[in-house]
């Protein structure tokens, strides 16, 4: 796959546009930044490392001397944060929001609305922005990205374990979160316009990077050849800049959902009773939130 062919194709200039994303000291969060200032996109980076943020806001102006980018710290494990966090952007909203961030094998604690920390970055924290920041967003003609993932098919949910905590499987805990990110937003839009749910297929950041050392070791060489680079993976969350998704659509790598250019696909992965049964939870969740 070309990337400039790929760019030229899917995507056009984003001058005078600002795009706020989560997520971007991180593998995937760093290439996409990349294609954004190419762009011509203004950046909000909202993270929780604000030394790792500059570094990459020094980097990217360097080889992009116009770019004008900012930082606002974000941490989507603390429900405090993410609260002021998202009472600023009500007041100064971005054009486009990419729902980046995600953990996926780290160690679990519980936060402060009682759900462990996989839950709260990957679904709780971006639903919550989202379901406050939609008409925000609308209103500009903007548009929410999310970040989902091919482990949202892993399992269904469970009423009874809503965050899975008491499932030992990394790939389950982070597949639940996902799967109720991604459907809790398609009930939130409804079909409405502003919404894109994004997966990068497979790729080798530091959320691939969990396994023992030496598993590791001998995977890590294979990966990178078999996997798209997150430079090329990260065209199909940027491509959601430029696409509405409507219920259960999401766009990601067209060959096997895992290489290839981006392609927008129907989702059949969830039953209409599961998907609203996510909304339901969301809901009860947000207003507690
Ligand atoms: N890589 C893949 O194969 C793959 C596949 C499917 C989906 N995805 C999704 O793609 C997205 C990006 O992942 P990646 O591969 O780029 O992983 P990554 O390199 O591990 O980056 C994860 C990013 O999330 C941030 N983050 C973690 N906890 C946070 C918190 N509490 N508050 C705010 N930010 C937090 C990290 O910040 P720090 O730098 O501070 O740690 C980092 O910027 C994720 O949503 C992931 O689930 C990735």
């Amino acid at each position: 796959m070309n990337i400039q062919k790929c760019l030229s194709k899917n995507t056009s200039s984003l001058s005078g546009k600002v795009v706020a994303i989560s997520g971007s000291t991180g593998g995937l969060g760093q290439a996409l930044c990349e294609h954004l200032a190419t762009l011509g996109a203004s950046l909000l980076l909202l993270d929780r490392n604000e030394e790792k943020a500059r570094r990459l806001i020094a980097r990217l102006t360097a080889s992009h001397p116009a770019l004008k980018a900012d930082f606002m710290r974000l941490d989507l494990a603390d429900i405090e944060c993410v609260r002021s966090v998202t009472d600023i952007l009500c007041e100064q909203t971005p054009d486009y929001i990419i729902f980046n961030a995600g953990i996926y094998h780290v160690p679990r604690f519980q936060c402060a609305l009682g759900y462990n920390n996989i839950f709260q970055v990957n679904f709780l924290s971006p639903y919550y922005m989202a379901r406050r920041l939609k008409s925000h967003v609308q209103a500009r003609g903007g548009r929410i990205v999310a970040v989902g993932s091919i482990a949202h098919n892993y399992s269904k949910i469970d009423a009874g374990d809503v965050d899975f905590s008491t499932r030992r499987q990394s790939s389950k805990v982070y597949g639940n979160s996902k799967r109720y990110l991604m459907f809790s937003l398609y009930g939130l839009f409804d079909g409405e316009a502003g919404l894109s749910v994004v997966h990068p297929g497979i790729t080798f950041t530091n959320i691939t990077s969990h396994y023992p050392k030496l598993i590791f070791a001998i995977i890590k060489h294979p990966m990178k050849v078999i996997f798209m680079s997150p430079k090329k993976a990260s065209l199909c969350l940027l491509y959601g800049l430029f696409s509405d998704c409507g219920k259960n659509q999401w766009i990601g790598p067209a060959l096997f959902d895992i290489w290839g250019r981006p392609k927008k696909k129907m989702l059949r992965t969830c039953k209409a009773s599961e998907a609203e049964q996510i909304c339901a939870i969301a809901d009860d969740i947000y207003n507690k939130t």
